[in-house]
């Protein structure tokens, strides 16, 4: 991964959005119902007051409000990351190796039509179209810690299902032993793809992989939503991958296919500096990264970016549940 900090990537001091503010501001969108949402949604956002002039950029993204239910089980008790950060701090290595390309390259990719298939070792192979992957699987909210690799993390609520639940109607046979998941290639909307300089060394289409029961587990979620509305561009449109206990690049954006497989599947990381960044990629504060320590974040929350609460990081990012699946496992070995 690159790991260049432009400091001209800083943001307002007044961004903070902590979850009483951003629930209320829901309910009063929800009270008006869809139309007065259009009413709403057409008038200068910061004509009501409630809203940053962060948040009337952000209203540019081409999302639109979901329907969910909040799951009251992963509410933890931090403080969120501002939407402006969440949707204009990226990597998505498709649309530049800058944090800022994203939000400035994206905004013109197509995410629907949409196909995501669920194939490989099922009984019943899936395809899903855009309308599917909103409306065939409840939606619900968690908010979830995501830490990255390079030290920083956020606290985000997500919108989407649980993968298991998309998982159990493709049947998988008894020979699924992993999980493989595609991002889109698409090299004449994805700048990043066209060649090995502007993607950051990339062999595209991004992969990733997981271990089935890694997959199934409950906490491990494909999101379609980011703070109550769909997925801006940035964020992985128009359904991306969220394991919240592992390092933020396991985490694959705008994905078109999810195959059960036999075999450990190719991740890109890996792929690129196996050194550095392995198959499982959990968080661990034990286990450095070859160049820099992991055992500390930078939490992202309000203020500019180099001045941001540093915390210690949890292992497992406090996931601490997940640990009876690498039960017996050497983690500095299987990193
Ligand atoms: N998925 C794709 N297809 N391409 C990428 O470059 N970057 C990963 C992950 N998913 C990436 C990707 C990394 S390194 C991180 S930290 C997370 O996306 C960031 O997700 P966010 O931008 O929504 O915070």
């Amino acid at each position: 991964m690159a790991h260049r900090f432009k400091p001209s990537q800083t943001f307002k001091d007044c961004d903070v959005t902590d979850e009483s503010v951003y629930r209320d501001r829901r309910n009063v969108i929800k009270s008006l119902g869809f139309a007065g949402l259009g009413a709403l949604m057409s008038q200068p956002a910061s004509a009501f007051g409630w809203f940053t002039d962060d948040e009337e950029k952000k209203d540019t993204f081409r999302t639109r409000p979901l329907d969910f239910s909040v799951n009251e089980n992963f509410k933890p008790d931090e403080v969120l990351t501002p939407e402006a950060k969440v949707t204009s701090y990226n990597n998505f290595y498709e649309f530049g190796t800058d944090k800022s390309d994203p939000v400035n390259n994206a905004q013109q990719f197509i995410t629907e039509p949409w196909t995501l298939k669920v194939d490989g070792l099922v009984e019943k192979p899936l395809t899903l179209n855009y309308d599917d992957l909103f409306t065939r699987l409840a939606l619900e909210e968690r908010i979830y810690r995501l830490r990255c690799v390079e030290a920083w993390s956020m606290v985000i609520p997500w919108t989407g299902f649980q993968l298991s639940h998309l998982l159990a109607e493709a049947k998988p046979l008894s020979s699924a032993k992993y999980v493989a998941f595609k991002t889109l290639y698409d090299p004449e909307q994805m700048p990043g793809q066209r060649s090995r300089f502007t993607g950051g060394g990339v062999d595209y289409p991004y992969v990733e992989g997981l271990r089935i029961d890694e997959a199934t587990h409950p906490l491990t979620m494909l999101a379609t939503g980011v703070y109550g509305k769909s997925l801006p561009p940035q964020n992985g449109a128009p359904v991306r991958l969220v394991v919240p206990w592992k390092y933020g690049f396991k985490s694959i954006k705008s994905i078109v296919s999810i195959t059960l497989t036999d075999k450990e599947p190719p991740t890109t990381w890996k792929r690129l500096a196996h050194r550095e960044y392995g198959f499982y990629a959990n968080v661990n504060p034990a286990v450095d990264h070859p160049r820099w320590s992991q055992a500390s974040e930078r939490r992202i929350t309000s203020g500019g970016l180099f001045n941001q609460n540093r915390i210690p990081t949890r292992p497992f990012n406090g996931y601490e549940e997940v640990a009876s699946l690498y039960a017996g496992m050497d983690l500095s070995k299987f990193y």
